[in-house]
Formats: structure tokens, sequence, C-alpha cells
């Protein structure tokens, strides 16, 4: 499996092992008020003659903060970090910030693997599983590095191995603790495969390659079951709005169907359905140049059905979901749509293209209308959809709007406990108003300059009156360009948190 760094996390009891003797590239100790008389630091605090504690009370003073040592005589560690624990009440992003730097630090070891010593500091409100769950999905998603189209400077991931050690692990709790690592892991593994999806240059995942790709997934995961749709499939089912997105490019769009049944046969499925743009030149309304290569990430929300789906079938999830991956190129070309073009939707509904850069919306909205026929218990769709939620949230919230508020409260409460949060921004009649034309039934833009984040969602809603639908907006949250330009694998974590705790 490309997308899977690290081979192996293990969670083990200290009082089955020795850590002063531990072979390890990298021995991690978080230090709290309590370790000072814990009998796993006390055994390597004396073995190393009591250098850590002097380090400790010399070197280790705010929370939050770490101290690297190299070899410690009398402990067989390569390195060791210690971090001192956060307060309780210090924010998740901290706590996963931690645990992120701990793996950042690894990989420019070129640590092989981290051996983590758990203390009893918590974040509020959280257990030890939650910590354990965490730090494997953290230290998973962190150890990736894209090399795929790198030859001469390529630097693979070093890091293969994680081994958390607790000293309270002992019968239901040590399966608990496994079970806990196995989900992290595997929401990491999804993570980096919407990250990967999503890194790759726009010349290396067209919506074909894209296809051989999650074809090939189902070797790996025989429990996944994919459908894939052409561009004369979508033309039969009446697709016009979607297919007027990828007429101005020579790659042809795709259109992948991933359904997962590990739920009881009769629970109707969670449809995730996820925006595909494989490049986004804004087609004959084009873009700027400047960042326009950031518009690979406009596949993001694909990518993170994909990566939903892996960690799904990995963890053999009891859940029914049909994820949709909706691809297609938006090029500017003589045969591309042109402003004031109208199409005909799978709906029935036309649409007036007053822009064609507004293209997500037109191909979400004919596989919104497909995906009515699972006929879902709930529906979201996750896209990189406008710019405007840049401005209106920033780049830590992923936009939320629904036309049902459970679902939209179960979305946000997922963001707080995963730490990929999302925030929400109102889906009214009065906003409704704005896609009306003289020419069509709709047009895909509308409102000016005002909330151009829920006029997109407004034209969507146009389109998922049939079930209960929320739309996640991740322009802000899929990519960033500072403090490197990189994929997030976001919101792999959010929508995994979902579906696993069936809040649904
Ligand atoms: N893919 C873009 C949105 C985007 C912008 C994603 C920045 C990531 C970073 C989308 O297709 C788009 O171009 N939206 C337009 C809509 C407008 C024409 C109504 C936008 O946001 O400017
Ligand atoms: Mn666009
Ligand atoms: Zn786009």
């Amino acid at each position: 499996m490309p997308y899977k760094i690290l081979n192996n996390i293990a969670v083990k009891d200290t009082s089955s092992v020795d850590l002063t003797s531990a072979k390890t590239s990298l021995l991690v100790i978080t230090i709290n008020k309590d370790t000072l008389k814990d009998a796993d630091f006390k055994a390597l605090d004396k073995a190393s003659k009591g250098f850590l504690k002097n380090s400790i009370s010399s070197h280790l003073k705010d929370e939050g903060s770490s101290l690297l040592l190299p070899k410690v005589n009398g402990i067989e560690a390569e390195s060791i970090m210690m971090v001192k624990a956060l307060n309780a009440d210090a924010p998740l992003h901290k706590w996963l910030g931690s645990l992120k730097s701990i793996t950042k630090q690894a990989n420019k070891l070129k640590a092989k693997d981290i051996s983590l010593l758990l203390s009893s500091s918590l974040p509020e409100g959280k257990d030890i599983f939650w910590m354990i769950e965490n730090s494997a999905k953290t230290i998973e998603s962190n150890a990736y590095i894209f090399t795929e189209t790198k030859n001469k400077t390529v630097k693979n991931p070093t890091l293969k191995k994680l081994v958390i050690y607790g000293n309270d692990f002992s019968g239901a709790n040590l399966k608990k603790a496994k079970d806990s690592a196995k989900k992290g892991f595997a929401i990491g593994e999804g993570v980096n495969t919407a990250k990967y999806l999503g890194d790759l240059p726009a010349n290396h995942a067209t919506p074909k390659i894209i296809e051989k790709k999650v074809k090939a997934m189902t070797k790996d995961f025989p429990n996944l079951k994919v459908k894939s749709f052409n561009e004369k499939d979508l033309a039969k089912m009446g697709m016009g709005s979607y297919l007027s997105v990828s007429k101005g490019s020579d790659e042809p769009p795709r259109m992948m169907v991933i359904e997962y049944k590990g739920g009881k046969a009769t629970e109707k499925p969670i449809a995730l359905v996820g925006k595909g743009i494989t490049f986004d030149t804004g087609g004959v309304s084009l873009k700027p140049p400047q960042g326009m290569d950031e518009m690979k990430w406009d596949m993001c929300g694909a990518a993170t059905v994909f990566g939903v789906m892996s960690t799904l079938a990995r963890l053999n999830a009891k859940v029914n979901v049909v994820g949709i991956m909706a691809c297609a190129e938006n090029m500017c070309s003589a045969k591309a749509t042109k402003p004031g073009d109208v199409v005909t939707s799978m709906s029935g509904q036309t649409i007036e293209i007053l822009n064609t850069d507004a293209e997500g919306r037109l191909v979400l909205c004919d596989a919104l209308t497909y995906v009515g026929k699972y006929k879902p218990k709930y529906v979201i769709d996750m896209a990189t959809l406008t710019g405007a939620v840049v401005v209106a949230l920033g780049r830590h919230a992923s936009g939320v709007m629904a036309n049902d508020q459970h679902l939209a409260d179960m979305i946000i409460a997922s963001g707080e406990e995963s730490g990929d949060r999302a925030w929400q921004l109102p889906l009214w009649d009065e906003h409704q108003s704005c896609t009306n034309t003289s020419y069509a039934d709709l047009a895909n833009i509308g409102g000016g300059r005002e909330a151009g984040t829920i006029h997109a969602a407004a034209f969507l809603s146009k389109f998922t009156t049939d079930y209960k639908w929320a739309h996640i907006d991740i322009a802000a949250t899929a990519s960033h360009s500072t403090p490197v330009k990189e994929g997030t694998g976001r919101p792999v974590p959010l929508i995994s948190e979902l579906l696993l705790s069936k809040k649904l």
C-alpha cells in the first residue's frame, strides 16, 4: 500500500518491558508532575545516574516544551526526547501539535521507530484511549513525505514503527488500547491517502489516472466495490451540467462510485460526495496566474472520499457507506463552455453558466442527483468550492451548511472530537433568490460579492431536496500554502470520526 507509512503500531504495558534496554531510535518520554514518582521513569533515571531528572529541572520548564538528548549512557535508545505535558485545559490543536512535532523530529533524525511513553496528562474531557488513537493517527499522518515526482532529491520516510507504552494497560484496557491504536492508524492511513492524491501534480492525477488508483484499491480491500462511469455513461444519465465542465479538456471525466457494506443489509447508506476537479483553470472565465498551481488540490473532496473509504475498509467498520468521486478537469479551449451557455442537469433543471470558474457546483449537482438513487440516510458533500470560505472562516475551520440541523451538529461535534474542526454558516430561504436568471431555471453564480460560500451551497440545495444533506466547503482546510505548500488530508479525520462513532 503506497498510502501507509508505518508498518506497525503496537501498544504495550510497561510492566512487560525494561525501557532502559529497549532498542529504539527515539524514546519519547512525556513528563508531568507525577513523572518523577513514576516507577518507569525512576528506572530510566537511575540507569542514567540522575541525568534525566537533572535535565528536566534545568532545561524543561514550559508546558509543551521539549528537549532532545543524544545517546544517554546507561540507556539503550539512540536518542531521547523529553516533552513536558500540556495543561489539561490547553486546546486540542496544541496536543495534536505536540505529537506532530515529535514526528517531525523523528523524521529529521531519520529515526526508524518511535517508542512513546505516555504520561497521565490528558486534554480535558478526553481519556487515555483518545490519546492513544490520536497519537497513532497524528504520527502516521505526519510521517508522510511526498516522494512520487522526485528522482534525484528523493527523501523517503524512514519511520516504520511506533510503540506506545503506558503503565495501566492490563486485561480489557489493553484490548481497548490496541483497538484505539488500530483506529488511529487506519485514520492516519486515510489521511495519507487523501494527501497523496492531492499532492500529485495534475498531470499525474487526471480523472483516468485516479480511476486506475481507485480500482487498484480493491486488491487491498476486496470489501470495497468500485463502479466507474465514463463520458458516455454520464451523458446517458443526462448529466449535462457535469459534462459542461470537462468539455474544454482533452482529459475525459470519470465518476467513481465506491460501495462499502459493513452494516446490516437493511440499513440505508450514508453517502459521501466529493468534488474531484483534477485541475481548475477557471475555464473561459480564466483564473489569474498567481498561485494557480494550487488548483491541483481542487480534487480534495474526492480525495477525502477515497481516504475515508480506505479507512472504513481497513477497519471492517460496521456501517454502510457509498462514496462518489466526481472527477473532471476544468480547462479552456475552443470546445469549452462559454459564459451564458445553458445546460440541462440530470435533475431536469436548466442552468445558465454565467461563470465557468464556478464549476465545482456543476459537477456536484449531477453527482448529488445521482446519489439519490441509493435512498441515503444522509448525504454529505465535500468540496474545495469557494475562495470566499477562506475569507469567512480563515484556514482552521471547514465551512458547514445543511438542510438538517442534527447532521450539521454531528459534523461539528466530530470536528471537535478529532481536532479537525468545522463551523456552520446559515443557509436560509433568503439566500435562495440569488440563483434566479431570465434564461434558465438557475444561474450558477449569484449574490455578487456577498456570502459566496452560502450562495454556492444555496445552488446545491436545489438538488438535495429529497434527503438530509450537508455541504462542507474545504477550500481553506484541504491544503495550505504556508508554512509549506501541501495537502492536509482534511477532512478525513472529521468524516472518519463521524462514521466510526456511529453518531448518525
Ligand atoms: N476551486 C475554486 C475555489 C478555491 C479557491 C479553492 C481557492 C481553493 C482555493 C472554485 O472552483 C472557484 O473557482 N470558485 C470561485 C467561485 C466564483 C466564480 C463564484 C471563487 O471562489 O472565486
Ligand atoms: Mn473554479
Ligand atoms: Zn474549483
